[in-house]
């Protein structure tokens, strides 16, 4: 190989930049400034760097990795590619959540009201399922009517009118990430710490928010399968985003299996009513935890409570006292959803629907979640190329936790398919997902490390990548 010295040519401060130079550049270990990183974003964002340069690019960040001054280069120009949304006329703290993505994840359903209800503004830009996990937007529109396809000036109505809104990305917002994402997704790219943290931050930040709660998951259901590397990416995007100018935090949590009972989409948003009803359905503790924790944090940061521990309280009687439940029904009609269909029992309607019993007796062990999730996307609540339509009625309900004791032929799961063919392949592949053993396994915690900014700055300083 030849020395980066000798390959890459000294460029002055103000000379004009080439996409093949950048690409030398990195290739051979160098490190590219702001006005590098600029220069490759705007020319993803308005397409005039040809793909496969730009994929050539970030084949050779993926192996050379980025420094922090590269990541924070990279989301501060990914954020500005495109136009941004101002909270300010909401006269409130603008705060939102971001979560790595899971099975059976359906606190952002919780949070944005939970935290709206206690005063905080929640714009939420959100995503669709794509691979094992779910997606919030494909959630939100199984109920009728529901729009999540909102302008910025919509987007701004519904905020002021309900404090929360949850809305799809719009083409004129963070084009720079909509290009390269969909060239890392085709060119192997994407399990990039400073890539990912660049996409997630970029398309958050441009939502104009005061602070951000992430929520990064650890265990057999997380995009990243390996602890450090999920600690390492809850470092990065706090300091990402605290040098950026918002605040923030990380919560490493348990994805080891799926958080609540249901996985799909209607059963999701049902299940996440039943909870602001201030019903406490059986399996749903771990959902409703996390949610009252990740709501204390947004509502601390939002102004509204001295700790995130007084923002959990606060947030605990916003879901006891009907606020939170009050909030999410107003952001549902506000985006033209049919509020009603939550009050009719016979609403939820899956094409087939399959009882799953326990072929064996024991402790359920293992809940490997990557798997379950591949199972909920076979019963056709999930797609398996962007663009597909997902059935709002698919999906499965667990009836049973890791650690619980089950008997043979007791119920653990109920299946609701598309149709009857489509039942076989889910419950094989339950049936070679879920182990069950003769002792209680070792549970672990549902938030297990927390990240400020302090922790996250020490914790980059003695991680070795
Ligand atoms: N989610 C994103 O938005 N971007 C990534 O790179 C990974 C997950």
């Amino acid at each position: 190989m030849i020395s980066s010295a000798s390959a890459s040519i000294p460029a002055s401060q103000d000379a004009p930049l080439h996409i093949i130079d950048l690409i030398r550049k990195k290739r051979d270990g160098g490190t590219l400034d702001a006005r590098e990183i600029g220069f490759l974003v705007s020319g993803a964002a308005d397409e005039s760097i040809p793909k496969e340069q730009l994929a050539a690019w970030l084949m050779a960040a993926w192996i050379r990795g980025l420094t922090l001054e590269e990541t924070t280069a990279l989301t501060l120009a990914t954020r500005d590619s495109g136009v941004k949304f101002s909270p300010a006329r909401l006269e409130k703290t603008a705060v939102d959540k971001h979560s790595t993505g899971g099975v059976g994840d359906k606190t952002s359903f919780l949070v944005a009201p939970l935290a709206a209800a206690c005063g905080v503004a929640v714009p939420m830009i959100s995503g669709r399922a794509l691979g094992h996990t779910g997606g919030t937007l494909d959630k939100l529109e199984a109920i009728p009517g529901f729009r999540t396809a909102l302008t910025l000036d919509e987007f701004e109505t519904v905020l002021m009118k309900c404090g929360a809104s949850i809305v799809s990305q719009t083409p004129a917002l963070v084009p720079a990430d909509r290009v390269l994402y969909a060239l890392r997704d085709r060119t192997g790219t994407v399990e990039s710490p400073g890539l990912i943290c660049a996409s997630i931050l970029g398309k958050k930040l441009a939502a104009g928010l005061d602070a951000l709660v992430l929520d990064v998951k650890t265990g057999s259901g997380a995009f990243l399968r390996k602890p450090e590397d999920s600690e390492y990416l809850a470092a990065l995007l706090v300091s990402t985003a605290e040098a950026a100018g918002t605040r923030s935090v990380a919560l490493l949590t348990d994805m080891g299996q799926p958080l609540g009972h249901s996985a799909g989409n209607w059963i999701e948003l049902a299940e996440s009513v039943e909870l602001m009803r201030g019903q406490r359905p059986a399996h749903s503790e771990d959902l409703r935890e996390l949610s009252l924790i990740l709501a204390g944090w947004m509502i601390h940061f939002g102004g509204q409570a001295p700790t995130p521990e007084a923002g959990y309280a606060r947030a605990e009687s916003a879901l006891k006292d009907g606020s939170a439940l009050r909030s999410f029904l107003s952001m549902v009609e506000a985006q033209g959803g049919d509020a009603k269909v939550f009050d009719n029992p016979s609403f939820h309607k899956p094409g087939a629907t399959r009882i799953v019993e326990a072929w064996e007796s024991g402790f359920v062990s293992v809940m490997d979640t990557t798997a379950l999730g591949w199972a909920v996307q076979r019963t056709g609540a999930g797609r398996e190329k962007a663009g597909e339509p997902v059935d709002p009625h698919a999906g499965i309900d667990f009836h049973a936790r890791r650690g619980a004791r089950i008997e043979k032929g007791q119920p653990i799961a109920t299946l609701y398919a598309t149709s009857p063919e489509l039942l076989a392949e889910p419950e094989a592949i339950l049936k070679r997902a879920i182990h069950f053993s003769e002792n209680p396994p070792f549970i672990v915690p549902l938030v297990s490390q927390v990240f400020t900014r302090e922790t996250a700055e020490a914790h980059l300083r003695k991680a070795v990548r």
